[in-house]
This record gives structure tokens, C-alpha cells and sequence, in this order.
């Protein structure tokens, strides 16, 4: 269902989902995963937010089967005014599918909302059982080793006009990691619609790759490919902002199915990496 655009009404995290698009320009990263999802059969979007992806792949062709599935109810509210997918709402981890598509896909660093080793473990586990065997799951999470969150508190205030053509602005504050490697990111939202700033808050995991690669293993995924940057770019533990990987379920033995790279994960960087909320 879709929540109206009301900032009076809203709590911060709505109003920040239902900026989202607003405050988002489609991106490198956007058709990097746009390239994947045109080359599969059936594609699971997990954590799809506003259906972006879906949306464009069937305005491009995509003939196969398409099921973008968001826990947000404000974030997937706006995907639901498309029928360019199935959707359905629901967090990573109730996914209750069983091998039935060839790609699933978690964008804009979706994985780092997955703030604990349990539900991340439960997530991808639901993930691996919704692939075939020979399908793959590719998604993005920042490098923990660059520290982003050091560049996320707001010197000035981002300054931009809401939808409904009001001046807004918008300043983030950003904690260190803590013990579960969870940063926590405050934004506060200022217009004439308030007294006072609206808070929104959010939290992000930062796992590193030793750390994601032994979840994907208990979840039954091994690593086929990673990248570093959505051009391609090898992955370097000491200096890659991104940390693009493409797994693929393990056979019942814990072998592969498959050996060798799977391609097709070509030209990439993200839509959301000039998002002042999703930077
Ligand atoms: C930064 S947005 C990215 C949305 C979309 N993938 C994109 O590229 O535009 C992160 C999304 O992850 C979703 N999310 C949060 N927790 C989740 C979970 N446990 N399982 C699946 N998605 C989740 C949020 O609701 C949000 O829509």
C-alpha cells in the first residue's frame, strides 16, 4: 500500500524512504545488476526498496520471471505502484522459495542491513534455498577497511527541494563500529513543516570478507567472484570501497556444482553511492 508523501505526519525513517527515489539518480551500480537481471531467466531482488531494478528490467525486455521482496512497507509501498514485479514483503531471511530462480541479487548495499551473524546467516540460507543449483547470488557491501562512515557526518547541510517543492535539508551523524561491527547513521531533516529537525535513524553492518566468507559457508554459498568497484576492479582488502561478491550455492557434498567463473558481472558502482542518507 502506499504511504502518502506527508511530512507532517511522517517519522523520520518513512520520510527517509520516501525520499528515496527523490534523492537517487540511477547509476553505475544500477546497471551493473540491470545487465545481470537482463542476462537470467528468473530473479529474486532481495531487498529491492522501491523496485528500481525490476522496473527498469521490464521496461528494457525482461521476459523472464521477475519477484522483488523489501520488509519496508514504505519502501516496497512505492515498488507496489508497479506491476513490473511480483512483490512481496518480507525480510531476506522468510524468503520461501525453493530453487526456482537463476539470480538473486541484494543492490545498494541492502546486505548491511543485516546488523547480526543470526539473521544474516537465516538470510542468506533463505537466499541459497531459493536458487537452482547453478544460480548465483551477487551483492555489494562496503569495505570496512576504508571506513566510509568516517566521511558520513555532514560539514553543511545538504540542501535540496522535497517533492512538494518545499526547501528541505538534511544533516547525518555517524558513530563507530560497535562490537558487532554496527554503525549507527542519524540524519536530521529540517523544513517548514516541523519545530524541529525530524530524526531518522538507521544502523549498518560492516563485515569484513574473511568475516562474510564464513557466513556465506554456514549458509551453504561459496565465493565465486569478487570485485572491488562496479567497473570491474579486482577487490583490494586495503583500499576498495566496494566489496562485490557473486556466490554460488555448494553442492550437498560442500563442493560446487560448478567450477570456473560465472561472468557476466561486467561494468559496475552505485546510484546510491551519491545518496546523501545512503551515501
Ligand atoms: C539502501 S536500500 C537499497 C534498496 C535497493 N536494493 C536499491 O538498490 O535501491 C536497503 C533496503 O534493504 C531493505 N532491508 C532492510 N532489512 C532487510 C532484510 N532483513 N531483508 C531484506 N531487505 C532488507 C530496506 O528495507 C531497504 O529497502
Amino acid at each position: 500500500m502506499t504511504i502518502a508523501y506527508d511530512p507532517p505526519a511522517l517519522d523520520g525513517e518513512t520520510l527517509d524512504a520516501l525520499l528515496y527515489d527523490h534523492l537517487s539518480e540511477w547509476g553505475p551500480s544500477d546497471q551493473f545488476y540491470l545487465d545481470l537481471v537482463m542476462a537470467a531467466e528468473s530473479v529474486l531482488d532481495v531487498g529491492c526498496g522501491t523496485g528500481t531494478i525490476l522496473r527498469r528490467a521490464r521496461a528494457e525486455g525482461h521476459a523472464g520471471r521477475r519477484v522483488g521482496l523489501d520488509p519496508d512497507p514504505a519502501m516496497l509501498g512505492q515498488a507496489q505502484e508497479s506491476d513490473a514485479a511480483e512483490w512481496v514483503r518480507a525480510p531476506a531471511s522468510a524468503a520461501a522459495w525453493d530453487a526456482e530462480f537463476d539470480l538473486a541479487i541484494m543492490s545498494g548495499n541492502a546486505f548491511q542491513c543485516l546488523l547480526d551473524d543470526a539473521e544474516t546467516v537465516a538470510s542468506l540460507t533463505a537466499v541459497r534455498r531459493a536458487l537452482t543449483d547453478g544460480g548465483r547470488f551477487v551483492f555489494d557491501t562496503r569495505n570496512p577497511a576504508v571506513k566510509a562512515w568516517r566521511t558520513w557526518t555532514s560539514a553543511e547541510p545538504y540542501r535540496f527541494t522535497d517533492p512538494l517543492g518545499e526547501p528541505m535539508s538534511v544533516v547525518q551523524e555517524a558513530g563507530e563500529p560497535d562490537g558487532e561491527g554496527v554503525v549507527r547513521l542519524d540524519a536530521y531533516f529540517s523544513a517548514s513543516y516541523w519545530d524541529e529537525p525530524l530524526k531518522a535513524s538507521c544502523g549498518l553492518r560492516f563485515p569484513a570478507p574473511e568475516h562474510l566468507d564464513r557466513l556465506l559457508k554456514a549458509a551453504g554459498l561459496a565465493v565465486e567472484e569478487r570485485f572491488g568497484s562496479f567497473t570491474g576492479a579486482a577487490f583490494d582488502p586495503a583500499a576498495s570501497g566496494s566489496l562485490i561478491t557473486v556466490a554460488t550455492p555448494l553442492g550437498r557434498n560442500g563442493l560446487r556444482p560448478r567450477a570456473g567463473a560465472g561472468g557476466g558481472a561486467g561494468e559496475v558502482p552505485s546510484r546510491r553511492s551519491n545518496h546523501p542518507r545512503h551515501p
